[in-house]
């Protein structure tokens, strides 16, 4: 089974993606958004410290999301990891390449997810998650079929995240294609860059991903 990255800006839809190859390949997401928004809500002083970097939408520490990867390879089984929103700069690409290597591992894709800047702001701007189960909705794209009402699970609990406004989502960007950006030419020079169109439909986006994860089989 593969272990693969989805890299792309906020709101390019690697969260929406994960959710389905977990569904459909019983493959495991790592989201270090998804470990840093626990951590804000553990009350601890890492936590709130955490919670001000993220809600202006600047990078945490390598040193801090490394430390959480790290944790999670070592107390996980799977079949494949997916890692959504890891690595996002150059020290983290490295030490993802020393953690798979410790454990016998490689990479087998890097799937670069493309999105314009202007359907990102509609993207993040209409989001919202199910606080229970955590399936991805859109105002408009992705409405629940009953209105506050998760169709996974039924919960009622629906969240918007404090880093989706426009302000911060600038900042997002900037992080983005100043830090992580330059991970498109490192990941392309070791041969493991995929590239697919992540303007297309949900289904469509997640049709391409299969191809290139059977390519590799
Ligand atoms: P993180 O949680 O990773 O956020 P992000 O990268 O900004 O990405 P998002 O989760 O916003 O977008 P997504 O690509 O998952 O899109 P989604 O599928 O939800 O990180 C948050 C923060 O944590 C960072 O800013 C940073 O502070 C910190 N952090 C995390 N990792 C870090 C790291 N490694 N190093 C340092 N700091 C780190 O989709 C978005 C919306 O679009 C949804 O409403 C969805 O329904 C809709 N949608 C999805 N696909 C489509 C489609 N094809 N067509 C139409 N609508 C679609
Ligand atoms: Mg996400």
């Amino acid at each position: 089974m593969a272990n693969i990255i989805l890299l792309g800006p906020p709101g390019a839809g690697k969260g929406t993606q994960a959710r389905k190859l977990v569904e459909d390949r019983g493959m495991v997401q790592l989201s270090t958004g998804d470990m840093l928004r626990e951590a804000k809500t553990s009350g601890t002083e890492m936590g709130q410290r955490v919670a001000e970097v993220m809600d202006r939408g600047e990078l945490v520490t390598d040193e801090i999301v490394i430390g959480l990867i790290e944790e999670k390879l070592a107390t996980t089984e799977a079949n494949g990891f997916i890692f959504d929103g890891f690595p996002r700069t150059l020290p983290q690409a490295d030490a993802l390449g020393r953690l798979l290597a410790r454990m016998g591992q490689k990479l087998d894709a890097v799937i670069e997810m493309r999105v314009d800047d202007e359907a990102l702001v509609r993207r993040i701007t209409g989001r919202f998650t199910c606080g229970n189960c955590g399936e991805v909705y859109h105002d408009e794209t992705r409405p629940t079929k009953v209105e506050g009402t998760c169709d996974v699970c039924g919960s009622h609990d629906m969240k918007r995240r404090a880093d989706d406004n426009e302000d911060s989502l600038k900042t997002r960007l900037m992080e983005y294609y100043k830090k992580t950006s330059p991970l498109i030419g490192y990941y392309y020079h070791a041969g493991d860059l995929f590239a697919v169109d992540g303007l297309a439909q949900i289904d469509a986006v997640a049709a391409s991903m299969a191809a290139i994860l059977d390519q590799q089989a």
